[in-house]
């Protein structure tokens, strides 16, 4: 790994105030979604979907359901994470064609193991499939977050919002989705004191044991 990528990772933090008169490029915004889309996903199924939103009328009322946090308004961008509710047999035979399609392989060479997959989420119950659909929508959020910091784009991921509200603004339940987790992103606003302090992290010889 790079020197420069660790350098990244300690100039990057939680942005809590952003420059309201800086937007981030649509180039960098569809190299953050790249970032997003090629993340890895337990068995490649990705089932999460990103809402980009930078309608200030949207933050401004995404902010209220944000426990008022100011990040999600005066961001660029808020891109919301949005994991899937369940895990169907036409989904799952969905992305086992987009793997034939793509890799010229016949559907069936590949049909065994869409069929190993549509046991194993069989077996689960939706309260699985949900916890499982959000983790893998966590790995992409740190994808972002990494991705962000390389192209010194500034972020907060966030927990701190209200679920429910979030997919009646965004219409995520008809969807088969619920609101995971968002990253406001953007550039850091000169008063945010935030920037200055110090990372707080475990020495090495705790973390690792
Ligand atoms: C999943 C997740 C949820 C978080 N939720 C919030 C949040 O709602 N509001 C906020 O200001 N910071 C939030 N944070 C930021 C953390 O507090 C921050 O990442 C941590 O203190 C480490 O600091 P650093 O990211 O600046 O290095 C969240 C971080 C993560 C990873």
């Amino acid at each position: 790994m790079s020197h420069h990528f660790i350098e990244s990772l300690k100039w990057r933090y939680a942005t809590k105030s952003f420059d309201t008169n800086k937007k981030v490029s649509a180039e960098d915004i569809t190299t953050l979604k790249e970032s997003i889309n090629l993340t890895a996903t337990s068995f490649g199924l990705q089932p999460f979907r990103v809402v980009v939103i930078d309608d200030p009328a949207l933050k401004t009322k995404l902010r209220a359901a944000s426990w008022n946090q100011a990040q999600v308004e005066e961001s660029s961008h808020v891109f919301v994470f949005a994991s899937k509710l369940d895990m169907s047999p036409d989904y799952i035979d969905d992305q086992v064609r987009r793997a034939a399609d793509t890799r010229g392989i016949p559907y069936e060479a590949l049909s065994g193991y869409g069929d190993f997959m549509k046991n194993t989420m069989a077996d689960k119950d939706a309260a699985f499939i949900q916890d499982w659909s959000r983790r893998q929508a966590y790995i992409a959020l740190g994808t972002l977050m990494a991705a962000a910091a390389e192209l010194r784009i500034d972020a907060c991921p966030m927990e701190g919002f209200d679920a429910a509200q979030y997919d009646e603004i965004l219409g995520l339940k008809g969807k088969g989705l619920t609101a995971a987790v968002i990253a406001p992103v953007g550039y850091r606003s000169a008063e945010d004191k935030t920037q200055h302090a110090a990372k707080v992290r475990l020495p090495l010889e705790e973390m690792f044991l």
